[in-house]
């Protein structure tokens, strides 16, 4: 046998970005609201060191009384509802083989369980995957990504209730049958896991609706009820468009022990199988035993209906893509410092490694150690869906953006991508998070940009949404064109 070299010929190069943090027109065209137009701009002094989303039930009703004011910056995105065309000109331009984008579940169903969905909503993202295949780029379809619609949240408390699998399903459904032509690789959820962490961003719970409990046994039952919609989406994907691909999407937290004290080593052993046990459920069909332990210490009882083992079984997912920013350390040890995060519960910080302006570690090499340990544990294809950096960039007077800093960081990245294909990963492909500038996930902030092009817009929500190039553009144009020979 042959040592690999690098990417293969199809490697699937391109961009990622979810409906609610681009789109806008959040109330146009027959969209219902989603909980994702239901977040507000956090002031950096309300930021804390991870993401949390602690929406309520009084906050939005009293925000639907119009009693609360606040800025919701995703209901406006960059626009791209109306600026599609032009935005996936320049993603040609760039060479992308793929683009990553999401539907926004509102825009089909309003309330998430009409009886028809709404014309308009499926015709616009007939209008965005044909523009896409004028120039050749294959759609990547997360069916959910934050955007549960709002009326399931107040009606069913979301993803709690099990109702809420069957409106998937119809929502699934729907989709694939109209764009059974036009879209063959599938995500059934953004970042499952982030429903331990924020069940109201990944399911649209609301905690305080079920008194008694702790949130994370409300959020296991949540994700069970997403397990087996996955399963059942996945299921009528490969029934009604042959030839179609599902993944599961996993946001990935490789934790390292900071010494090698035994205590250490099972810690954060511990925090990757709790990560991981999203993707073994997707992958192997079946919760893995170290959570029956999990779930006693904490007093956590998943209710499961007679048949949901086997439908998990049956139907598992043909590939694997998580999103990677960062990599985090856990001790037994006291004295080290927290460090920053989305999804971050008690990690600390790596002397090894430095950190964005937002307090992630940057760590290209644990990008290699993931891909090694998915492709062990799992043996399916793996997609890297997410990554890039968020950083403040400056305009110049004549308008360029002179952004090192983030070609240094997807170079790196990239470099250890190729040395995991090398060690043998089977890697479908790679979508930069955000290669446009778009409204951020955590802290709906336009300020911490990703992008290769650049947004005429700023935190208050002003600018003329002008789309340029940074220097990445051409940087990615070129690692695109030589298929990561030359980074
Ligand atoms: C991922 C999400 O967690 O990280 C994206 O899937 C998000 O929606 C991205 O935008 C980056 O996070 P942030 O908070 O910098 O926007």
């Amino acid at each position: 046998t042959k040592a690999i070299k690098g990417f293969k010929p199809d490697f699937l190069w391109g961009g990622a970005t979810a409906a609610n943090q681009v789109e806008g027109a959040f109330d146009q065209d027959g969209k219902g609201l989603s909980t994702a137009d239901m977040v507000p701009f956090i002031p950096k002094e309300k930021r804390g060191l991870s993401f949390s989303m602690d929406v309520t039930s009084e906050y939005i009703e009293g925000v639907l009384a119009g009693e609360i004011h606040d800025r919701y910056p995703k209901r406006d995105g960059i626009d791209f509802y109306h600026s599609y065309i032009e935005d996936i000109a320049l993603f040609a331009e760039l060479g992308f083989k793929v683009f990553r984008m999401s539907i926004n579940w509102a825009r089909i169903f309003p309330n998430g369980n009409d009886a028809e969905p709404n014309e308009a909503g499926l015709q616009f993202y007939e209008n965005v995957f044909k523009e896409l295949r004028k120039y050749d780029i294959e759609p990547l379809v997360t069916l959910s990504h934050y955007e549960t619609p709002l009326e399931l949240t107040r009606k069913y408390n979301g993803w709690y209730s099990r109702e809420v699998i069957d409106f998937y399903v119809n929502y699934a459904a729907t989709v694939f049958t109209r764009y059974k032509d036009l879209v063959k690789y599938w995500l059934t959820f953004n970042e499952i896991n982030v429903m331990v962490h924020s069940p109201y961003t990944g399911g649209g719970v609301l905690v305080d609706k079920v008194p008694g409990k702790t949130s994370d046994q409300i959020a296991y039952q949540a994700a069970h009820h997403q397990f087996v919609a996955s399963a059942l989406a996945t299921k009528l994907a490969h029934e009604i468009i042959p030839g179609s691909q599902v993944g599961c999407m996993l946001a990935r937290m490789q934790t390292y022990p900071v010494t090698n004290h035994p205590d250490d080593i099972l810690k954060a052993q511990e925090h990757n199988d709790l990560n991981l046990f999203f993707t073994d459920v997707h992958a192997k069909g079946e919760y893995p035993s170290f959570m029956n332990r999990y779930f006693a210490d904490n007093d956590i009882v998943v209710n499961k209906e007679e048949g949901d083992d086997e439908i998990l079984k049956k139907y598992p997912v043909d590939f694997i893509s998580f999103s990677y920013y960062m990599s985090l350390s856990v001790t037994t040890h006291g004295e080290f410092e927290e460090t920053a995060g989305n999804l971050i519960e008690g990690a600390v910080k790596n002397q090894y490694l430095e950190s964005s302006d937002w307090g992630w570690q940057i760590d290209p090499k644990g990008l290699r150690v993931t891909l090694r340990d998915f492709h062990s544990r799992y043996g399916k294809p793996l997609f890297i869906v997410e990554n890039g950096l968020g950083a403040y960039d400056k305009v110049e007077e004549d308008g360029s953006v002179h952004d090192p800093y983030r070609i240094d960081y997807l170079r790196q990245h990239i470099e250890q991508m190729k040395e995991a294909v090398k060690d043998g990963v089977d890697l479908m492909g790679y979508t930069a998070w955000g290669p446009i500038d778009l409204v951020s996930m955590s802290t709906s902030e336009m300020s911490k940009r990703y992008g290769f092009i650049y947004v005429d817009q700023d935190d208050e929500g002003n600018g003329t949404l002008k789309r340029s190039k940074k220097d990445s553009f051409a940087w990615y144009q070129n690692v695109i064109a030589t298929n990561g020979e030359e980074l």
